[in-house]
């Protein structure tokens, strides 16, 4: 065998034994013990801690909310997503009932102008439909810096739940 081709099998044979080693030394333990992943990944997951309800939990003690939302524009959105993380409020919350509910357990009230605007801002790069001849947004933009009504005493502009219920705008 030519001199080269000697050479160039045992570089290869070193490659390839490198990448052996490698592969004992750096694929976890886990590794393909139940399909082509960390099977530790699982347990590792289900330990991580729960932040969200889900809205069917929050009905069951907010049951006017859901009614009223369920009628109206905001029907498909979850009450998380614009209270926030619930878990903690929806276990203990009932502890307090009357009472004021201790920091900890107090949910986002998002009733500040930008916290409508993060949905409702127009936005030229959001998706648009076309529906019958106009051509519209998923979701009804309006321009925060027009739509804007003054209160005439104060000369403030009005937050948008003075006038929109946030739960049935
Ligand atoms: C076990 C009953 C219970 C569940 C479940 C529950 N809440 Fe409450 N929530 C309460 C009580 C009690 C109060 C205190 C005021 C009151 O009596 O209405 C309250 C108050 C609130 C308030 C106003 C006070 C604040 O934190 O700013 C919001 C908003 C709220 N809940 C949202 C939610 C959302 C969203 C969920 C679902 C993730 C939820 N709640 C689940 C019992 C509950
Ligand atoms: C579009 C965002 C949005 C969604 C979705 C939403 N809320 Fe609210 N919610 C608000 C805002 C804003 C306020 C504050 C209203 C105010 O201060 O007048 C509020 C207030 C509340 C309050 C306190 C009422 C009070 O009188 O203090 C409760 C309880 C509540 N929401 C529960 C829910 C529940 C339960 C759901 C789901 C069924 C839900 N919300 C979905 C925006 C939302
Ligand atoms: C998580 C996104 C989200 C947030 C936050 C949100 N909305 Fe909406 N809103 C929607 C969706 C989705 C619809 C239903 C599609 C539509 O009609 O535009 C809607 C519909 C509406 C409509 C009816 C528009 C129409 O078609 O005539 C009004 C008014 C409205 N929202 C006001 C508000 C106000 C006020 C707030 C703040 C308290 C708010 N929204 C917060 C997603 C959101
Ligand atoms: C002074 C009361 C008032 C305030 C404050 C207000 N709106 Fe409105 N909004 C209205 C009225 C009235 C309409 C319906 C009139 C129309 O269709 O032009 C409307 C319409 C809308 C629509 C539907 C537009 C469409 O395409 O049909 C959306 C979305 C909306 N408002 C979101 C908001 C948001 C977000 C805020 C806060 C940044 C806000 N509004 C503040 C009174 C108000």
């Amino acid at each position: 065998m030519p001199q080269h081709i000697k050479r160039l099998i045992s570089a290869f044979a070193v490659v390839i034994l490198l990448f052996l080693v490698m592969q004992q030394v750096l694929t976890p333990k886990s590794f393909g013990k139940s399909g082509h992943y960390r099977a530790d990944a699982i347990p590792e997951n289900k330990l991580k801690e729960l932040h969200y309800a889900g809205s069917a939990m929050c009905t069951k003690c907010h049951e006017d909310m859901q009614t009223d939302k369920a009628v109206g524009f905001h029907a498909q959105l979850q009450c998380e997503v614009c209270h926030g993380p619930g878990l903690k409020h929806a276990r203990y919350a009932d502890r307090f009932k009357g009472k004021d509910l201790p920091d900890s357990l107090l949910l986002h009230k998002p009733d500040q102008r930008q916290d409508c605007a993060v949905c409702h801002q127009l936005n030229a790069a959001r998706i648009k439909i076309v529906f019958d001849t106009i051509n519209q947004s998923m979701i009804h933009q309006v321009n925060t810096l027009k739509h804007n009504p003054i209160d005439k005493k104060t000369k403030e502009v009005l937050r948008c739940i003075e006038c929109h219920n946030p739960h049935q705008p």
